[in-house]
């Protein structure tokens, strides 16, 4: 959408067309929202904005044959390492030559994912943060084998989408989720001992620490799913690591496919 937005072609790959209605009709959403704002004054530019970024977005089910058009693949499947060195080995076979791979990756080795290519040099993390048209920053991935070439033309795409890029090596969770995810899994851990109820929890870092949303709200936002692979794949990197500690509670909910607000309930329950 912010690629689309601003001006670039974009082609959107999912597994099946029904996801790829489902995403079409969600970015048509945020468009709208994006628009009320920026065109306040004047509905009909903003309406052939949201007709201009829509005319940049296709889709497709099929990565490989796609992949030979593009610049730059920017991944963002499942958080699972096997899968995702699957498909950044098909594709190397069919990109071309001088296109950049990149991994929207939460929490997984950018190293180890390039590994599964012939380009190391022209792979990279780039990591969005949800809402993505809200969110400012990206972060940029280098890994030793990063060329400053690829490392620039990433720095250079982020500013081109409107977002605000910062660096940090290849180190699990980058700078955000090193910071985020123990103390949302903390703060789990702190109603799981019966010290505080979540929502009390969640006033407390919205009115105390000036936090936009409380720990358990930011959970269901970005997927209780999401949230248990990050920590379980820390776990096993460092598995004395009180704070990357598997939450019992968390285990549970995800069990029990309470993945959040995507599923309509996790922490709490959604319309
Ligand atoms: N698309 C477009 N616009 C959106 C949007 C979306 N998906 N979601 C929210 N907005 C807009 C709304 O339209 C609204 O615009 P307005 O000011 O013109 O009315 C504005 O954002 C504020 O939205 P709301 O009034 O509905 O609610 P909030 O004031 O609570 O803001 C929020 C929503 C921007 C999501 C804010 O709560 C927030 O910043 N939350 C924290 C998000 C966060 O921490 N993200 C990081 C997650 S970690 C991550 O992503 C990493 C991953 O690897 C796990």
């Amino acid at each position: 959408q912010v690629a689309a937005a601003t001006g670039h072609t974009v082609v959107l790959v999912d597994q099946s067309d029904e996801i790829l209605k489902k995403s079409t009709k969600g970015i048509e959403e945020s468009l709208k929202r994006v628009t009320k704002k920026k065109f306040a004054d004047k509905p009909e530019a903003g309406a052939e904005f949201i007709d201009k970024t829509l005319k940049n977005i296709t889709t497709s089910t099929d990565a490989v044959a796609v992949v030979h058009s593009t610049d730059l693949v920017i991944e963002a499947i499942v958080e699972n390492q096997e899968i995702k060195n699957e498909l950044f080995k098909r594709l190397d076979k069919f990109a071309p030559e001088h296109t950049i791979f990149a991994s929207n990756t939460s929490s997984l080795q950018i190293t180890q994912l390039a590994n599964s290519t012939t380009r190391q040099d022209r792979f990279a993390g780039l990591h969005f943060f949800n809402p993505v048209p809200m969110m400012k920053l990206v972060e940029v991935i280098k890994t030793p084998m990063t060329s400053q070439k690829t490392f620039e033309s990433l720095m250079d795409f982020s500013k081109a989408v409107g977002k605000s890029p910062v660096s940090c090596k290849d180190t699990p969770g980058f700078i955000v989720n090193r910071l985020l995810v123990p103390y949302m899994v903390e703060a789990v851990r702190l109603f799981e001992r019966g010290d505080a109820s979540k929502e009390d929890i969640d006033v407390a870092m919205k009115l105390g620490a000036g936090y936009p949303m409380g720990p358990f709200e930011l959970l269901d936002y970005v997927g209780l799913d999401t949230s248990k692979y990050i920590i379980d794949g820390w776990h096993s990197l460092e598995p004395n690591n009180p704070l990357f500690a598997p939450s019992p509670l968390l285990n549970k909910l995800v069990e029990e496919k309470k993945l959040g607000r995507k599923t309509g309930e996790g922490f709490y329950k959604y319309k």
